[in-house]
């Protein structure tokens, strides 16, 4: 199974931007579906009305973030429990712009997963380094704290629920990506970490996707070669026929795995 998660940020501004992008996508996917692919929309959470209603078959919804309490008095923020209600399944947490415009920290990013696995959301838990932290060869100590911090006190059961999205935060939103060789070594590292904190089975189980520019003509060197599960896509992901073409090269992917397993 591939993952492609489409996170819309703070765009589409008019609730006819949105019917729109909808049905565009609901264009695109005609006539296809992903068998191999789970594809997660995550629009503004003005638009999840009319996403719930809109989104095309075989698309899930999912937010962008979420409070880790379930309600009370705090003005301004969202549940999981609300999103899940208002027909979520997924949940992107801890994300970089989160980290660095909003103050989140490990702990609250913690707080958050765990709120989310009570009320049923999948976590989609982002973690990258800086530039700094890489240029000062950082990057595997920063990338090993965040997930030991996010995955702190889940059993193997909860922990098989959450999806990683390794997205280094220099490469957010501009159009430097890591070689496929440095996404591999990630993935290894991922890999190494959950294995160390559960055991091997559980930490292959966890799918790990790759974010930062993801296009569909870097599809094959940021996720595919590099052995992702698949990709967080940011400003790709308004283009629903970027989406889709992205969804059917996972899906040929998936196909052909199978395939070649079966033989
Ligand atoms: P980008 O954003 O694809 O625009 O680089 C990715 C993200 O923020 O998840």
């Amino acid at each position: 199974m591939k993952y492609l998660v489409g996170n819309l940020k703070m765009n589409l501004l008019f609730p006819d931007d949105v019917r729109q992008y909808l049905s565009v996508f609901a264009r695109e996917m005609e006539g296809k579906s992903f068998r191999n692919v789970e594809c997660i929309v995550c629009p503004p959470l003005i638009s999840f009305g009319i996403a719930s209603e809109m989104l095309p078959q075989g698309i899930y919804l999912g937010g962008q973030n979420a409070f880790f309490e379930k309600e009370g008095s705090y003005t301004g923020e969202t549940s999981p429990e609300m999103l899940k209600r208002f027909g979520a399944e997924y949940v992107i947490l801890g994300h970089s712009e989160r980290r660095s415009y909003f103050g989140e920290t490990d702990e609250m990013i913690r707080k958050k997963i765990d709120a989310a696995g009570k009320s049923l959301l999948r976590s989609i838990f982002c973690v990258g380094e800086t530039k700094e932290e890489r240029e000062a060869d950082e990057t595997a100590v920063v990338i090993e704290r965040m997930i030991r911090s996010g995955f702190e006190g889940l059993s193997k059961l909860q922990a098989e629920k959450i999806i990683i999205a390794y997205e280094p935060r220099w490469a957010i939103g501009n159009d430097t990506t890591p070689t496929t060789d440095e996404i591999f070594e990630m993935r290894i590292l991922i890999r190494k970490i959950l294995s160390e904190l559960f055991d091997p089975k559980t930490a292959d189980r966890i799918p790990v996707l790759y974010g930062g520019s993801v296009k569909s003509t870097i599809l094959n060197d940021v996720c595919l070669a590099a052995g992702m599960d698949g990709a967080l896509v940011g400003r790709e992901s308004l283009s629903p026929h970027e989406m889709v073409k992205m969804g059917e090269m996972f899906e040929v992917f998936e196909q052909k795995q199978k395939e070649e397993e079966k033989e």
